[in-house]
C-alpha cells in the first residue's frame, strides 16, 4: 500500500497541469509545512528564526518545468533577488537551485548564461549555490555543466544520490575537484535498471558514498532525516578524526525539526533547506512520497483541523 501510495505521489509531481494551477492558487493542503512562503520576505523571516537557532540555511527559489527562455531567465532573475537578500539581511544562507529551472530542457548554453550571471553575484555577495539533483535522465548533463561551472567558479557545489547505480564511480570521478557535495539516498522514481530498488541497497551505498567523500578529505554535507546514517556518520568521523568543520548534516524544513535542534545541541553543523515561491506543487508531491503518513497533514488542509 505504501509503495502504491508512493508511486501515485510522484506519478502526481511530474504533472504539468496541477504544476500550473498550482502556482496560480498559492501554498495548500497543508503545504505551508514544507514550504517556507510564498515571497522572499516570508523566506528571509523564516531563515532569520532557524538561524537564531544555530542552524544554518540553504535557500531554495521552487521552480520545475520552465517552457520558455523567458521563464528561466526569470527563475534566475529570482535566485539572484535570493542572493541579495541573504547578503543584505546578513544571513546564514547558502542557495540551491534545480537546473531544469535555469532552462536544462531548453539549450545548454541558455543555463550556462544564467548559471553565470546568478554565481558572479554569488561569488561577489559570498553565497554559495548548490545544484541539486534530479532525475536520472538529467545526471550526466547536471554533472557536465558542474563540472564546467566549477573550473570556473568557487562558490558551487551539487548532489549525488546514493540510489543510482552510478554514483560511486561518479565520486571518485568528481574527486579531482575537491567539490562540495550534498549527499542523498534520492527522492525520483527511477528504473531498477539505473537505481537500486531495494531501500537496503540505498542505504548501504549512502554508507558507502558518505565514507568515500569523507576520507577523500572533502567537504560533505549528510542530507538524510535517517537516525541509522546519522549515527553512521558520527562514528565513521570519531573513527577517523574527521573534524567538524568538514562536514554538515542537512535536513528539509519542517522534517524532524526536533532532531535538527538536537545536532545542533550536540555541536554538530546542522543545515535545514528552506523552499520558497508560488511553484511548490512537484516539491510537495515528493515529501508526500517520501512519507505518505504526511497525507494525514493534506487531509487536515483540505478539510480544515
Ligand atoms: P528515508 O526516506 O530512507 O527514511 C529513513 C528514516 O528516516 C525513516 O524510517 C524515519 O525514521 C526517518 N524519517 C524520514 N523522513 C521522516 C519524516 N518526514 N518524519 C520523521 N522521520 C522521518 N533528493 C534528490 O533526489 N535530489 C536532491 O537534490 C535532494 N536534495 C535534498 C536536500 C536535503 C537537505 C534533504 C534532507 C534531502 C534532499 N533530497 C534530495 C531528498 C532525499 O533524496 C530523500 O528523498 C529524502 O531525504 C528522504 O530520505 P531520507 O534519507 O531522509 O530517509
Amino acid at each position: 500500500m505504501e509503495q502504491l501510495l508512493r508511486n501515485f505521489f510522484l506519478f502526481l509531481s511530474k504533472n504539468r497541469f496541477f504544476t500550473k494551477l498550482a502556482k496560480r492558487y498559492g501554498l495548500r493542503f497543508g503545504a505551508g509545512r514544507f514550504v517556507a512562503g510564498e515571497t522572499i520576505p516570508n523566506a528571509v523571516d523564516t531563515i532569520k528564526k532557524l538561524n537564531d537557532q544555530g542552524m544554518s540555511v540553504t535557500i531554495d527559489h521552487l521552480g520545475e518545468f520552465i517552457d520558455s527562455e523567458d521563464e528561466a531567465r526569470e527563475a534566475a532573475d529570482g535566485c539572484i533577488e535570493a542572493i541579495k537578500a541573504i547578503s543584505e539581511h546578513h544571513l546564514d544562507s547558502q542557495l540551491s537551485l534545480k537546473l531544469t529551472s535555469m532552462g536544462l530542457d531548453i539549450s545548454e548554453q541558455l543555463v550556462m548564461d544564467n548559471m553565470r550571471r546568478i554565481l558572479d553575484v554569488a561569488e561577489k555577495e559570498d553565497v554559495f549555490v548548490t545544484i541539486d539533483m534530479e532525475d536520472h535522465a538529467r545526471c550526466e548533463k547536471t554533472l557536465d555543466i558542474f563540472r564546467k561551472l566549477r573550473s570556473e567558479y568557487e562558490h558551487i557545489g551539487t548532489v549525488l544520490q546514493s540510489y543510482l547505480y552510478r554514483t560511486v564511480d561518479d565520486i571518485n570521478a568528481l574527486n579531482e575537484y575537491n567539490p562540495n557535495l550534498r549527499l542523498v539516498k534520492g527522492a525520483y522514481k527511477e528504473s531498477p535498471k539505473v537505481a537500486f530498488p531495494d531501500k537496503k541497497d540505498v542505504d548501504d551505498n549512502y554508507k558507502e558514498i558518505i565514507k568515500i567523500h569523507l576520507l577523500n578529505g572533502n567537504y560533505t554535507a549528510v542530507a538524510t532525516h535517517d537516525d541509522e546514517m546519522i549515527e553512521y556518520t558520527k562514528r565513521l568521523v570519531e573513527q577517523h578524526g574527521i573534524s567538524k568543520d568538514q562536514f554538515e548534516f542537512q535536513m528539509l524544513y519542517g522534517i524532524r525539526v526536533e532532531r535538527q535542534e538536537e545536532l545542533v545541541e550536540e555541536g554538530y553543523k546542522m543545515r535545514v533547506y528552506v523552499p520558497y515561491g508560488n511553484d511548490w506543487y512537484g516539491y510537495f508531491m515528493r515529501r508526500l512520497a517520501e512519507r505518505p503518513a504526511n497525507v494525514a497533514f493534506v487531509l487536515k488542509g483540505v478539510f480544515g483541523k
